[in-house]
């Protein structure tokens, strides 16, 4: 097809087409206010957890997470391309199909990413047919001989690439795939108008997103031969620091309590196989922020799984610190005798694997800090004590807090007294921060603890989404929070919800769109405005105090009486700030 649809006339099908008839097509709908609720088409379920917004044209399942316009529930409940969700849609309505516009450039970068999945696509179906020819058989038993059986190579599509030069190249240009696209894809590499399989004698795992595309190849060298692991690089369908391996996976696990983050391919494969649920990894290089982001929602904590060795500790260590930067509760699973959880678990069997305690960040910590300071010196134990402390400072949890004071205590002797003096915390104050009920009755709140910074941001961008709000209200710079920004701006720039959902590329940006967009009720739309003024307040408040928190450990640490003063009058003014910004919410 070549050209794309008039936006005008897109317009005028949305305006036309009443998203709770056509879904009430599919399914049974009930009211509830102005939301609509059932039981939703893409995942199993037995209470309603998929809503429909009729005034916003969006549908949404706040259990699997699927969301999107009436276009896409199209798309996604009859499999069939958007052109031909339009044509369903204009037809229902009789709209007559409208004269395609050329957008070339739009449309060449919509088919060329089409075809590069399409072209994985093929690849990895190549790949696994070949595990079942006599050229895939030294790659099969390799297989076996890491203990894999058939039901996990299907699941997970594994498959084997030959020793010959160029087989997956002539098969793909025989389907009509050009060098240039393969090359692109990083299937071949192209030297002027010769080219060879990028992949060649290697155990294949393909890397799936969440949703079924094929986006890129791990594969794992025959005995010593190297690199160990070749990876796609990037291509405009495929970046290392987004993608996460098995994360197709997750969405067929209900209600999964954990992601279960380990380093390799192969640890993933195993231990499914072994019977853990949730395993995935990252492709390859450390974790980004962006991974972070995209686990979470898939559970509401994330355990880490590293290797045993010393490599594997120090990832944690990194890890751990990105999850807290997100607000993502992380704990830790430690594999004694630098054991992989692949080898661990062949070793010891699924029970062992089970019966471990997941560690807290903190407890994780002291325990590597423990590793650094030698307590049989009274030099090590006041080192550790101290370091220990400032770890102990973040803690919220005041049993935590104890258990951990007397873990303390019996290792370094200090008394409790003095370790809670050097952790500065005021017995009779612990506790006392998280303990505000939550604000609204908010269904994705219940499943993820969002920081509360994100929940005010999502608020706001929700009440911006309702078109309410008086212009020049909100700025796209009041989001902090990457993706709810990026959406604001366009909001700003004149896009409606449904347009931002329809154009929306990256999946982070469709299912925070879609989660904002549905969860206000109906007095809260009603109410935009006074709302939205109270989460600007709310914000600045919270910005507020993290500069005053800021300037507090600046001043403890101040090198100079001066420096010390200039941090003190600071602190006064943003205090003198916050006050007033308090007593107008009054
Ligand atoms: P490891 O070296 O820990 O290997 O790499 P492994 O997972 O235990 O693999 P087996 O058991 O020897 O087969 C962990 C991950 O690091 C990346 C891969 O993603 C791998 O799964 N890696 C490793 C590479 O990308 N390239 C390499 O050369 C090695
Ligand atoms: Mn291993």
């Amino acid at each position: 097809m070549a050209g794309r649809i008039p936006s005008a006339w897109m317009d005028e099908l949305y305006a036309r087409t009443d998203i709770v008839s056509v879904v009430s097509s599919y399914l049974t709908l009930k009211k509830d206010g102005r939301r609509y609720w059932g039981l939703c088409p893409f995942h199993n379920e037995k209470t309603a957890s998929f809503s429909v917004n009729a005034d916003l044209n969006l549908y949404y399942c706040f259990g699997c997470k699927a969301g999107g316009n009436v276009v896409q529930f199209v798309m996604e409940m009859e499999r069939v391309p958007f052109i031909d969700a339009v044509k369903l849609l204009a037809d229902r309505i009789h709209l007559p199909m409208p004269e395609l516009t050329d957008d070339p450039d739009y449309e060449r970068k919509r088919s060329q990413r089409e075809r590069m999945h399409a072209a994985n696509r093929e690849a990895a179906r190549f790949y696994h047919d070949m595990l079942w020819k006599a050229e895939g058989k030294k790659i099969l038993d390799y297989l076996y001989s890491r203990g894999l059986d058939d039901g996990t190579i299907r699941k997970f599509g594994l498959g084997a690439s030959s020793e010959r030069w160029d087989d997956l190249t002539r098969f793909l240009q025989d389907k009509g795939y050009t060098l240039e696209e393969l090359g692109q894809a990083g299937l071949s590499v192209v030297k002027g108008d010769h080219a060879y399989d990028m992949f060649r004698n290697r155990a294949i795992f393909p890397i799936i997103d969440q949703h079924g595309n094929v986006l890129g190849f791990g594969g794992r060298a025959m005995g010593d031969a190297k690199p160990k692991y070749l990876n796609t690089s990037d291509t405009p369908v495929f970046n290392k620091r987004k993608g996460v391996y098995a994360i197709n996976l997750l969405r067929k696990i209900r209600d999964l309590k954990r992601v279960l983050l380990v380093e390799g391919y192969m640890d993933v494969v195993a231990i499914t196989q072994a019977g853990v649920t949730g395993a995935v990894a990252t492709l390859g290089t450390a974790l980004t922020n962006e991974q972070a982001r995209l686990l979470k929602r898939y559970a509401p904590e994330v355990h880490l799984a590293y290797d045993g060795d010393e490599a594997g500790q120090m990832a944690i260590e990194r890890a751990l610190s990105i999850f807290e930067s997100e607000a993502i509760p992380a704990k830790v699973l430690y594999f004694p005798d630098k054991l992989d959880p692949d080898e661990f678990i062949r070793q010891r069997g699924l029970e062992a694997f089970k019966a471990m305690k997941p560690m807290s960040a903190v407890s994780y910590r002291m325990q590597r800090l423990r590793l650094k300071h030698d307590l049989e010196t009274q030099e090590g134990r006041t080192e550790y004590a101290k370091a220990c402390a400032e770890l102990l400072k973040k803690v919220r949890d005041p049993v935590d807090l104890e258990n951990y004071l007397d873990l303390l205590h019996v290792q370094t002797g200090f008394s409790r007294e003095v370790l809670l003096a050097q952790i500065g915390v005021a017995p009779q104050n612990m506790g006392q921060q998280n303990n505000q009920p939550p604000k609204r009755e908010n269904l994705s709140a219940k499943r993820v603890r969002f920081p509360e910074g994100y929940r005010t941001e999502q608020t706001l961008l929700a009440l911006l989404g309702t078109g309410k709000l008086p212009s020049g209200m909100v700025k796209a710079d009041d989001f902090s929070d990457h993706t709810l920004y990026m959406i604001a701006q366009q909001l700003l720039d004149g896009k409606s919800p449904a347009e931002i959902m329809n154009d929306a590329q990256e999946d982070a940006i469709r299912q925070a769109a879609g989660e904002a967009f549905t969860m206000l009720s109906d007095s809260e739309r009603e109410n935009a405005a006074v709302i939205a003024w109270d989460c600007l307040r709310n914000l600045q408040i919270q910005r507020l105090q993290q500069e005053i928190n800021a300037m507090t450990e600046l001043m403890k640490t101040a090198q100079s009486p001066e420096q010390r003063g200039n941090a003190l009058k600071e602190v006064a003014a943003l205090s003198k700030e916050l006050a007033r910004l308090k007593q107008q919410g009054r």
